[in-house]
């Protein structure tokens, strides 16, 4: 249910210029999120502030923003070495997965 919500909300953000880029499904997401969660913190774990880890808090924004991150990076527009090596790693539907599944809601 959520996920059906959220992926209104992205198309309805992203209108017609991302109307065929691959909708994203957080349950999919849920055997990538393994090389995320190191980093940005541990999904549904309360303990995961995002000031302990030095890297910015992914859950909870847009699913656009953090598919635009996930973009730069691959593309190289963003240059931090680390996430750079990980998005070249993904494919579209990847992205969009994980976009679903961080725009979340962990609490
Ligand atoms: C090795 C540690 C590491 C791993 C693993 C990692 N990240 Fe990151 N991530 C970072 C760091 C550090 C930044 C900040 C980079 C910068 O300053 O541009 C970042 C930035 C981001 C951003 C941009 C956030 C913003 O507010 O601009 C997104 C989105 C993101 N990561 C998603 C992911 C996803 C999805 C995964 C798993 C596929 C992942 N990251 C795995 C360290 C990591």
């Amino acid at each position: 249910m959520k996920t059906t919500i959220l992926s209104f909300v992205l198309l309805f953000l992203a209108g017609p210029a991302l109307a065929q880029a691959p909708v994203g499904n957080a349950e999919a997401a849920k055997g990538k999120i393994s090389m995320c969660e190191g980093c940005h913190g541990i999904p549904d774990y309360r303990t995961a502030y995002p000031h302990v880890y030095h890297v910015p808090l992914i859950m909870g924004q847009q699913p656009v923003y953090i598919a635009n991150a996930l973009h730069e990076y691959k593309s190289g527009a963003r240059s931090h070495p680390s996430m750079r090596a990980i998005a070249e790693s993904l494919s579209d539907q990847d992205i969009a997965d994980l976009a679903a599944y961080f725009s979340q809601d962990h609490k």
